[in-house]
C-alpha cells in the first residue's frame, strides 16, 4: 500500500510577518514532509501534499486594514505577498500556499455548515452582545476596551489584558469604550449559531477518535479528556457567528451573520489542497473519501482545542469521517533567551534579520531540529548554544570528513574512487552504521518519522564520531606523504566518503540544500532512504568518479549572533528627545535634561538657533538613510516613563518596532495612521522593552524651557511608505 498524506501546518493570521516561532513550525513540518519524500511503498514514491495559507478573516485583521485606510482584501494580499522570502529563505517545501479568503474555502465552509445543519447540530440562541450605539454595530471582543477587572491597567481588549494576562469577558471591562467611537457600548441581545458540541454524538465520537491508539501525544489524550469531562457533560456549544460588519464567510439563510474565523480557517487546510488539487489535475473529492488518505496537522499548543475537539467533530458530522485519518501533531513554543515572544509584535528574532545578515538558514534548521520532540514542550533558543551546537556538529564532526578525505581523491586518484574494499574497511562502515547488529537507519527513520528529531541528529552524530575516528586513526594527511601506502590512502579515504554520503543522506530531511550540493558533488541523482538500507548504502560508490568538492558550510562566527539581537559597539546617537536609544528610565531623564545645558554653554544669544553641527560632506549624508514610514499603530510601553511603541510600515513587507521618547508630546491615538520619516538603517538596539530599529525624527528646541514642544516629522500628502528622502 502506498501512503497517502495530507500535511498541513497551521495557517498564519495575516495581520503580520513571520516571527521565527513561526519557522519552527514550518521547518518541524517540512522535516516530517521530507523525511516522508524519500520513502518507497513498494517501490512507488510515497505520496506527500504539503499545504498551507494565510489565515485572513476575523476582527484584528480588519482594524489593521482600516487603520491602513485599505480594505482588508489589500491588506492581505501584502501580507501574502511578503511571504516567499521567509519560506523560500529557510527551505520550507510547501507545494501550495493559498488563502481562507477564496472561493473554494466559501464553498467549502459554506458546504460543511450547511451538512452540520442537516445533520441537527446547529441551534441558534438569543445572547446579550456589546454594541456601539453611535456607530450601530456589534462590538467584537478586540473592538471593545476598559480597565482590566483583574489588574486595573487601562485600554486593555475586551478578551484579555496584556499587561497581567487575565482573560475575562467583555462584559467584565471596567469603564469599557468602543474602540471606533470611544462610546460607552450597551448590551443588545442577538440572535447567534452555535456548534451543537453538547449533542451526545459529539461526545461519543470524540471519545473514540482521541482514544485511538498512537493518534494524539499521551499529554494531548489527557488534556481533551478532561475537556469531554466523564460523560460529556463538560461540552459546551460553540459560537460561530458574528455581526456585521465583519471579514469573513456569510453564514447561509443568515443575513448579516458570518462565520466566525476560527470556523472557517480550519476549512482552509481543505481550500487550499483543493485550490492545488485543481491546479494540478488531482480528483480532491477521492482524495477526501479514500480510507487510505492521513491527513496530518502540525500545530502549536495554543491552538489546541480548536483542532481537536471542533475540528475533528465538524469534519466527521459533515460527511468527511475521519476516524482513521486525522492526526494532529502538537509542538510546544519557540522562546528566544528564554523569553516568550509577542504574537501581535513578533518580538524575538526576525527570520528576515537572519537571512539578511548572511546566516544560514540550515544551521537554524539543525538547531531547531536538535532540539525537538514529539512532546509538547518549549524549547528555547539561546545563541551560545546556537553556535556551539552546529560549529561541533555540523562543522567540526560532519562536513570535517569531506574536507579532510575529498581533495585526495581529487589530487592523487584522478577523482575516482577506490573499486574493492578490504574486509577491516568493510568492518569500519559496519561499526558506523550499526548498532548491536541493527542498522542505524531504522532506529533514525523510526525517530524522523516519530518527530523524534533530537534523537535522530544524536545517532547521525554518533556515526559521524566513529567516522572521524576512524580518520584520525588512519591518519589520510600522512599516508598522503609516503608512496608505499598509496592503496591505503585510496581505501581510507573511499570509506570516509561513503561514510559521509549516509551522512549526507540521513541529514538530508533537516539540510536540503547542503545534500543537494552534496549529491551532485558525489554524483548522484537524488537520495531516497533505500539508499541508506543494507550494501546498497556503499556498494554505489565503489569505483565511482567524483566531481570537485567545493566548501559546503562556514563556521557561525558568534558575532553574527550579537548582530541578530544588537550592535554594542554603535555610539549612542546624539541626546535627542526622540531617539529610539535612549536607555529607560532613569539614565534617559538625564540625558534628556543634558541637552539644554550642553546647549546653553554654546555663546549665542537669546533668540539664536542651537549651533550647527561640524560640516559633512554628502558622502557622510548618503550613509544615513532616511524613509517616509506610516505609523501602523502606536501604544504606551507598560513601566516606561517617557517611551512610545511604534510600529512601521516602511514599505519592506514588514514592520518595524521602534521605541521613541517623545510620551510627553504625543497620546499614542492621534500618531496611528500618520506618515512620518525615519532613519532606516540605524543598528538595532536592544532596550529593556524590546528591540528598536531604527528613530524617527522630531523637532526640538535647543531651549526646552522656551519651547518644550516636539514637532514630528510630516511628509506631504503623496509620499508613501519606503520612499527615501535625499
Ligand atoms: N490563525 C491561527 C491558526 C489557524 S489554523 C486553522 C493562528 N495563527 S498564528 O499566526 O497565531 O500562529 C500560527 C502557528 O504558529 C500556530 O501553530 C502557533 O502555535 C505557532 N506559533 C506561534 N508562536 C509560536 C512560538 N513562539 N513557537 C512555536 N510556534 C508558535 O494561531
Ligand atoms: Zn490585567
Amino acid at each position: 500500500m502506498t501512503r497517502k498524506l495530507f500535511v498541513t501546518t497551521a495557517l498564519p493570521y495575516a495581520n503580520a510577518a513571520f516571527h521565527i516561532g513561526h519557522m519552527m513550525e514550518y521547518i518541524q513540518a517540512d522535516i516530517w514532509v521530507r523525511y516522508q519524500r524519500m520513502q518507497r511503498d513498494g517501490g512507488q514514491e510515497r505520496q506527500v501534499h504539503f499545504v498551507c495559507a494565510d489565515d485572513t478573516h476575523g476582527t484584528p485583521i480588519m482594524i489593521a486594514a482600516e487603520k491602513e485606510g485599505i480594505t482588508p482584501q489589500e491588506f492581505v494580499a501584502k501580507i501574502a505577498a511578503g511571504r516567499p522570502q521567509y519560506l523560500d529563505g529557510f527551505h520550507i517545501a510547501f507545494d501550495n500556499w493559498y488563502s481562507t479568503d477564496s472561493p473554494e474555502n466559501v464553498a467549502l465552509s459554506q458546504g460543511i455548515y450547511r451538512q452540520l445543519r442537516d445533520a441537527g447540530l446547529i441551534v441558534t440562541k438569543t445572547v446579550d452582545r456589546f454594541y456601539d450605539p453611535v456607530k450601530g454595530m456589534f462590538l467584537a471582543d478586540r473592538n471593545i476596551k476598559g480597565e482590566c477587572p483583574t489588574c486595573h491597567a487601562k485600554d486593555q481588549y475586551g478578551d484579555n489584558c496584556e499587561v497581567c494576562g487575565a482573560a475575562y469577558q467583555p462584559t467584565e471591562l471596567i469603564n469599557p469604550f468602543s474602540v471606533f467611537t470611544g462610546s460607552t457600548p450597551i448590551l443588545k441581545p442577538s440572535e447567534q449559531y452555535f456548534f451543537k458540541l453538547s449533542d451526545p454524538r459529539c461526545f461519543t465520537f470524540l471519545k473514540e477518535w482521541l482514544n485511538t491508539p498512537g493518534r494524539l501525544q499521551p499529554e494531548m489524550v489527557n488534556k481533551v479528556s478532561e475537556w469531554l469531562g466523564e460523560a460529556g457533560e463538560k461540552l459546551a456549544d460553540w459560537d460561530i457567528s458574528r455581526d456585521a460588519p465583519y471579514f469573513g464567510i456569510p453564514i447561509p439563510d443568515a443575513p448579516g451573520k458570518f462565520f466566525y474565523v476560527w470556523l472557517d480557517a480550519p476549512v482552509g487546510y481543505l481550500a487550499s489542497l483543493k485550490n492545488y488539487f485543481d491546479k494540478n489535475g488531482l480528483d480532491f473529492d477521492a482524495f477526501l473519501k479514500d480510507p487510505d488518505a492521513e491527513q496530518v496537522h502540525f500545530i502549536g499548543k495554543d491552538i489546541v482545542s480548536f483542532h481537536l475537539l471542533f475540528w475533528p467533530a465538524m469534519l466527521n458530522f459533515s460527511g468527511h469521517p475521519i476516524i482513521d485519518k486525522l492526526k494532529v501533531a502538537v509542538h510546544g513554543h519557540l522562546t528566544v533567551n528564554n523569553e516568550k515572544m509577542s504574537k501581535s509584535r513578533g518580538t524575538g528574532i526576525s527570520p528576515l534579520r537572519y537571512l539578511e545578515l548572511g546566516m544560514n538558514p540550515e544551521w537554524l534548521r539543525y538547531y531547531l531540529a536538535f532540539k525537538l520532540n514529539a512532546k509538547v514542550e518549549d524549547l528555547d533558543f539561546n545563541g551560545d548554544d546556537f553556535v556551539a551546537r552546529v560549529n561541533s556538529d555540523l562543522i567540526g564532526k560532519y562536513v570535517n570528513i569531506a574536507s579532510r578525505c575529498a581533495g585526495f581523491i581529487a589530487k592523487k586518484f584522478d577523482g575516482k574512487l577506490a573499486s574493492e574494499l578490504s574486509d577491516n574497511a568493510k568492518a569500519w562502515i559496519a561499526k558506523a552504521l550499526t548498532v548491536d547488529g541493527a542498522e542505524r537507519q531504522v532506529s533514525i527513520g523510526a525517530a524522523f518519522e516519530a518527530r523524534e528529531y533530537g534523537r535522530a541528529l544524536r545517532e547521525i552524530m554518533e556515526i559521524a564520531d566513529v567516522t572521524n575516528q576512524f580518520v584520525d586513526e588512519n591518519k589520510p594527511w600522512l599516508l598522503a606523504k609516503d608512496e608505499t601506502k598509496v592503496a591505503e590512502l585510496h581505501e581510507v579515504c573511499t570509506v570516509a566518503l561513503i561514510l559521509f554520503r549516509q551522512l549526507t543522506i540521513m541529514l538530508s530531511p533537516v539540510l536540503p540544500q547542503v545534500a543537494a550540493r552534496v549529491a551532485e558533488f558525489l554524483g548522484d541523482a537524488g537520495h531516497t532512504w533505500l539508499d541508506t538500507q543494507g550494501e546498497a548504502a556503499y556498494n554505489s560508490m565503489l569505483g565511482r568518479s567524483i566531481g570537485a568538492y567545493s566548501h559546503l558550510m562556514q563556521r557561525v562566527d558568534a558575532k553574527m549572533i550579537e548582530n541578530l539581537f544588537e550592535r554594542p559597539g554603535v555610539a549612542t546617537p546624539a541626546p535627542n528627545p526622540a531617539s529610539d536609544a535612549a536607555p529607560e528610565p532613569a539614565a534617559a531623564a538625564e540625558s534628556v535634561d543634558a541637552a539644554p545645558a550642553g546647549a546653553l554653554a554654546a555663546p549665542a544669544a537669546a533668540d539664536a538657533i542651537e549651533e550647527l553641527a561640524p560640516e559633512i560632506s554628502i558622502d557622510d549624508f548618503a550613509k544615513i538613510d532616511l524613509r517616509v514610514a506610516r505609523i501602523v499603530n502606536c501604544e504606551h510601553v507598560e513601566g516606561a516613563g517617557k517611551l512610545l511603541r511604534l510600529t512601521l510600515d516602511v514599505g519592506e513587507g514588514r514592520h518595524r518596532n521602534v521605541f521613541s521618547g517623545i510620551k510627553s508630546a504625543f497620546k499614542p491615538e492621534d500618531l496611528i495612521g500618520k506618515m512620518t520619516v525615519m532613519v532606516a538603517n540605524l543598528a538595532p538596539r536592544k532596550m529593556k522593552f524590546g528591540i528598536s530599529e531604527g528613530m524617527v525624527l522630531c523637532a526640538s528646541s535647543a531651549d526646552e524651557k522656551a519651547n518644550p514642544g516636539l514637532y514630528l516629522l510630516d511628509p506631504m500628502p503623496g509620499a508613501t511608505p519606503g520612499m527615501r528622502i535625499r
